[in-house]
């Protein structure tokens, strides 16, 4: 590996100051095209909820479906901004319901919701209305309806897209007998998020998921939303869940590319590709097979098989531990058949550090450009609640983050604040629960 080709792979994946300013005036625009139901990479999607005061009360069933596991959760909001520790249970979600038949998705949901209440002792028979968190793009007329624009994160159940999930939801458990169990409100993870993140901050301006995808939410005046002039809620703001994982106005490398074409949603989605923990560990592994071929390795260095990606999981710890010899990864890449020596396990040790500093920093502009969208000048204190286990897990990133923010903002620690939004996803179907019928 030579300084040459060194820096090279820097630039590839530096980005620089001016590039994060055109990032967000980019940003802004998309925004306000897609508030206006203009073409636009950004969907803004109307949420049809508002946010919550701090002060709804009462215990709920929550379900929470779009990421790794599907989690099941009863929550008891207390008001004054407290939230008791919810009782909560995962499923795996095995790539069969990922990429499986409509009923066989309504199935797994009934068989998860009835196995909760089994362990948690709650009779089926009770009239029950679950908040229901669905991380995906969904048009909304109303909060008890979502019908699922397209799948995204490699989910691609059959026959569900352009229908109501909520139908989808009610018709399984009536199917299974269960007629009595209905969905009180749908919700995206990132409007859950931003709910929590309101309930116990009364400044939380942004909700963001930062984990298998990446997305966020937050509160628009409903006169600025141009393209459903009919909106009514009891304030006259509406949450908008903008799907930022879609955004494309940013520069992308040829890995970025090669990433998307190893994809099951090719062409789209581009920011969620460069930014989330879902496509970290092909885009790194995709640099080191590159080097590999252009032998910048030693000679015992082999090309990673798909199968033998890295996830983002061994990166984070990759990146956790720091010992000379960096062992950790030595037995890692053992487990893949691959010997290395010390200098390939630095540069590939290089090659993720560079990889998920850019990450963090394209979280971060879009961050500041959603916060600055209606406080420019940065006139009052914002909190950011963040939920998803990137932020919450890959090692040193939050702290990237929020220093990256800083040094955007320009201003003294503290003016956009982030905090981890834990189960925000989930608890905020409660909250979004208890807002639509309070
Ligand atoms: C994907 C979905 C989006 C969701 C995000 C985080 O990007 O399109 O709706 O919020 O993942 O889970």
């Amino acid at each position: 590996m030579t300084v040459q080709n060194y820096l090279e792979l820097e630039s590839l994946f530096n980005i620089s100051l001016r590039t994060q300013l055109e990032m967000i005036a980019n940003f802004h625009e998309e925004m306000k095209r897609g508030l206006a139901g203009k073409k636009s990479s950004l969907k803004m999607l109307p949420a049809f909820i508002w946010p919550p005061s701090g002060e709804e009360q009462g215990e709920y069933l929550a379900i929470d479906f779009g990421g790794t596991n599907f989690r099941v959760m009863s929550v008891k909001l207390l008001g004054q901004g407290k939230i008791s520790k919810p009782i909560a249970h995962n499923y795996k979600i095995s790539t069969s319901v990922m990429r499986g038949a409509r009923e066989d998705l309504g199935n797994f949901i009934v068989d998860s919701v009835l196995d909760f209440m089994q362990k948690e002792k709650i009779d089926p028979q009770f009239r029950v209305k679950i908040g229901l968190t669905f991380s995906f793009p969904m048009k909304q007329l109303d909060i008890r309806s979502g019908i699922l624009i397209n799948w995204t994160k490699d989910f691609a159940v059959a026959d569900v897209v352009g229908t109501d999930v909520v139908d989808l939801v009610e018709s399984a458990f009536f199917d299974n007998g269960f007629h009595q169990i209905k969905v009180g409100a749908i919700l995206n993870d990132t409007v859950g998020t931003f709910c929590k993140g309101r309930y116990t901050h009364p400044n939380c301006s942004l909700g963001v998921i930062a984990g298998t995808g990446t997305n966020a939410s937050y509160s628009e005046k409903i006169s600025n939303i141009k393209k459903s002039p009919q909106l009514s809620t009891k304030t006259d703001e509406m949450l908008i869940n903008i799907e930022w994982c879609g955004f494309n106005l940013f520069p992308r490398n040829h890995y970025d590319r090669a990433v998307d074409k190893l994809s099951q949603n090719k062409g789209e989605q581009f920011f969620e590709k460069a930014v989330s923990a879902l496509y970290l560990g092909t885009l790194t592994s995709l640099v080191v097979n590159s080097f590999v071929a252009t032998n910048k390795f030693s000679h015992h260095m082999k090309i990673l098989e798909k199968d033998k990606f890295f996830t983002a999981e061994e990166l984070s710890l990759v990146l956790a531990y720091s010992d000379k010899n960096l062992h950790w990864l030595r037995m890692t890449l053992v487990d893949k058949g691959i010997q290395t020596t010390q200098a390939d396990r630095i540069l590939i040790k290089k090659i993720a550090e560079l990889v998920f500093s850019r990450s963090a920093k394209f979280l971060a502009t879009l961050i500041v450009a959603t916060v600055t969208k209606n406080d420019p000048e940065l006139k009052r204190r914002h909190t950011v609640a963040i939920d998803g286990s990137l932020y919450e897990k890959a090692h040193g990133y939050k702290g990237m983050v929020q220093m990256e923010i800083d040094l955007l903002t320009l201003r003294k620690e503290g003016e956009i604040n982030l905090f981890v939004c834990k189960d925000g996803s989930g608890v905020g179907a409660a909250i979004v629960n208890a807002v639509a019928f309070s």
